[in-house]
């Protein structure tokens, strides 16, 4: 363990997913406090179980990242226990596409800017507040390549990415001296079990792991990346 994180506070929105669960094993190694939110028990305590002696250091919040005022709570539960929230990481998201707009239904274009507009919305106002009481932080939030590439088809989900993007890089804006930092990744299509089933005849070998992506997003969490801000930076592998 290479304790770059020891001692912080880690907050993995959507720790339990495909990439959320590389992500909170990677701060866990790194020898971070990490706290998760799920909506299903199964799936933080096999998170747990599969952090083995790390899971020490795991915490799991059912929260609904898109409620703003359940979000406030938790981050004020955080600090309220751990006096510190260092890092935010939002891997909250969905996905929707194969229907042209003007037969989209709209709850399916609500679904999208809440999950992956909403998310990090809420997130980062309620997290912003405990880091600039710190006077550092680094949040990273996950978008697509969606966000530049407006496949047909894919429009709510273009869209939410799209913003999401631009919703960060104003905040690294407005983030700018005061020690806090946020940027964004953009992944095409990560090797998940959900989207080996989905294309069971593609490569899997172009797309790039979960642990790839989560290796980015520590980078740019540590101190290493204490010159980077407002970036959204492509993790697309060779896909
Ligand atoms: N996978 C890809 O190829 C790909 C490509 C481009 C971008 N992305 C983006 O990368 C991020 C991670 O993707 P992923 O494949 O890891 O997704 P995932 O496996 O579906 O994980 C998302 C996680 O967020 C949780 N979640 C969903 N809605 C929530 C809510 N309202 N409140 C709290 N948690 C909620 C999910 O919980 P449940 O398990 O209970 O649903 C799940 O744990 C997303 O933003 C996604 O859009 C993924």
């Amino acid at each position: 363990m290479s304790g770059r994180f020891e001692a912080q506070v880690v907050l993995v929105a959507g720790g339990t997913g495909g990439l959320g669960r590389a992500v909170s094993f990677a701060f866990l190694e790194e020898g971070a406090k990490v706290v998760v939110t799920f909506r299903v028990q199964e799936e933080f305590d096999a998170l747990k179980r599969a952090a083995g002696t790390t899971g020490e250091r795991l915490e799991g919040q059912l929260v609904d990242v898109t409620d703003e005022a359940a979000v406030r709570q938790l981050i004020e539960n955080i600090v309220r226990k751990h006096s510190r929230l260092d890092v935010l990481v939002n891997t909250v998201g969905g996905y929707a596409g194969g229907t042209k707009l003007w037969e989209l239904e709209t709850k399916v274009f609500d679904q999208m800017i809440a999950l992956n507009l909403r998310s990090g919305y809420a997130l980062t106002r309620a997290a912003v507040r405990a880091m600039l009481k710190l006077g550092r932080g680094a949040i990273v939030n996950v978008a697509a390549k969606a966000a530049f590439d407006h496949a047909a088809g894919a429009a709510a989900y273009a869209a939410s990415k799209s913003a999401a993007m631009a919703l960060l890089d104003s905040l690294a804006a407005d983030l700018k001296g005061t020690g806090v930092r946020a940027n964004t990744i953009l992944p095409s299509i990560i090797d998940t079990e959900t989207n080996r089933k989905a294309m069971p005849n593609a490569d899997f070998a172009k797309w790039p792991k979960p642990e790839d992506i989560a290796r980015v997003i520590l980078f740019l969490c540590s101190d290493d990346a204490r010159v980077i801000q407002g970036a959204a930076i492509p993790v697309y592998g060779d896909s």
